[in-house]
């Protein structure tokens, strides 16, 4: 009788599809929330990679699935994603609630002229019409599930009103035969299997400084990115919340503008782009890089009441000559610990303090911390990790130092 949640503490790419995968198999469901295919969520494990762009993380570790219709479905992107994923895992367990919305290409079409439209303002949204979708949810005109199974829609105002020409009948027809095996009362399965006594692992998309309330607005998605949004999207009441899972990378990075205080210079971002693959899993554009931000990661730790810490990619910062944190900004002169509002964000310069660069280990120098636990780390690494958990105030319950699943460590 527990729903936890893995939530991004960032601007999305902490690794939360690395992390819901390990720890799925402590769950019996995994359910994503929010967002769609604007989502990149990679998995490696068993010599296999594979990314999730709807489907839950906990696909490899053979889970039932569920995706809750606070999300939005891509129906061709969907069936591209189910046939990659056939090839990898024969059979599975997913299941879409009816309620969920989808995405035309008159919404990808839509993206794209707006982000035109708004030239130098523009967002650097994914493409993938995420904006325009949960607009023409929040209208009341695109199509749900429930929809193109019944075949039963008014598309009169719709097509009005975008004007953007593509057949929607034969959408409509091939939509059905995508979702139709995998249409179904999501809500009242989750809660019946609560009631039950199983439990839950809910998988955020994007980061909580991507949400549309409470991230660095308006260089956000459309979704709400934080814990909370479980319960409203599934359906769920929230009395049967578990514990929040925050995944935090080892540094910062942001892909698409907006204001990112720690962003680094680009020598070393490079450095780090290329050994971390700092590159889009949905779009494939470099991701901007930027030291740890304390006062980002405390406010992010507020707004999803974080109860333990899952640090990834550690591995990455050894090497590096040098390793600073952002403990504080100082605005016009100023020194303030709070993560600022929208306006204040682009005047801010962090004030960092410097720790004892992690030395350069190789891969078999990790797998032996995997092997031999947390206390043969190096101790740079530790007082790093110490660090994290003393600023954050929260637990740190594991490092992970590799892409694959088998490189995480658990921190006693
Ligand atoms: P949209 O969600 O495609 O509308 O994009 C809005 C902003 O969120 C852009 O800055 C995107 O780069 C960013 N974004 C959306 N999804 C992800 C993600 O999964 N990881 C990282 N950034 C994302
Ligand atoms: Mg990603």
């Amino acid at each position: 009788m527990r729903a936890d949640i893995v939530i991004g503490m960032q601007w999305g790419d902490e690794g939360k599809g690395k992390v819901v995968d390990y720890l799925a198999s402590m769950y019996s469901s995994v359910v994503r929330y929010n967002g769609g295919p604007n989502a990149g969520h990679t998995v490696i494990a068993d010599g296999q990679s594979f990314t999730f762009h709807h489907i839950p993380s906990g696909a490899l570790m053979r889970k039932k699935l569920f995706i809750a219709p606070g999300m939005l479905i891509n129906p061709e992107i969907f069936r591209e994603e189910i046939e990659s994923l056939k090839k990898v895992v024969p059979e599975f367990s997913l299941k879409i609630d009816i309620r969920t919305s989808l995405i035309t290409p008159a919404e990808v079409e839509l993206d794209k002229k707006i982000e035109e439209l708004k030239g130098a303002a523009s967002i650097g949204t994914t493409l993938r019409g995420i904006g325009p979708a949960y607009s023409s949810k929040a209208l009341r005109i695109s199509p749900r599930v429930s929809d193109v199974l019944s075949g039963k829609f008014d598309a009169s105002i719709y097509k009005k009103l975008y004007n953007i020409e593509f057949n929607f009948t034969e959408w409509m027809e091939e939509a059905k035969e995508t979702l139709s095996n995998y249409a179904f009362d999501v809500r009242e399965e989750l809660l019946r299997s609560i009631e039950n006594g199983e439990s839950i692992l809910f998988e955020s998309a994007q980061g909580t400084l991507l949400d549309p309330i409470y991230g660095t607005y308006p260089y956000v998605t459309s979704s709400n990115t934080t814990a909370s949004y479980a319960f409203v999207s599934s359906g769920i009441p929230f009395k049967y919340a578990g514990k929040i899972i925050g995944v935090l990378k080892a540094y910062t990075t942001r892909v698409g503008k907006g204001p990112m205080p720690t962003e680094m210079s680009e020598n070393l971002a490079n450095f780090i782009r290329e050994s971390g693959k700092e590159y889009g899993a949905t779009t494939g554009r470099p991701r901007r890089i930027g030291w740890l931000d304390l006062p980002a990661l405390r406010y992010a730790k507020e707004i999803n009441g974080v109860d333990e810490l899952f640090i990834t990619k550690l591995d990455v910062l050894s090497g590096l000559k040098e390793l600073k944190v952002a403990l504080s900004y100082s605005i016009n002169g100023k020194e303030v610990e709070r993560f600022p509002p929208p306006e204040d964000l682009e005047l801010v310069q962090p004030v960092y303090q410097s720790l004892e660069p992690i030395p350069k280990l190789e891969s078999g120098d990790f797998s032996h911390i995997v092997k031999n636990g947390w206390v043969s780390a190096p101790f740079q690494m530790k007082k790093y990790i110490d660090f994290i958990e003393k600023n954050l105030k929260t637990r740190v319950s594991y490092v992970s130092l590799g892409a694959e699943r088998e490189m995480t460590v658990k921190v006693d």
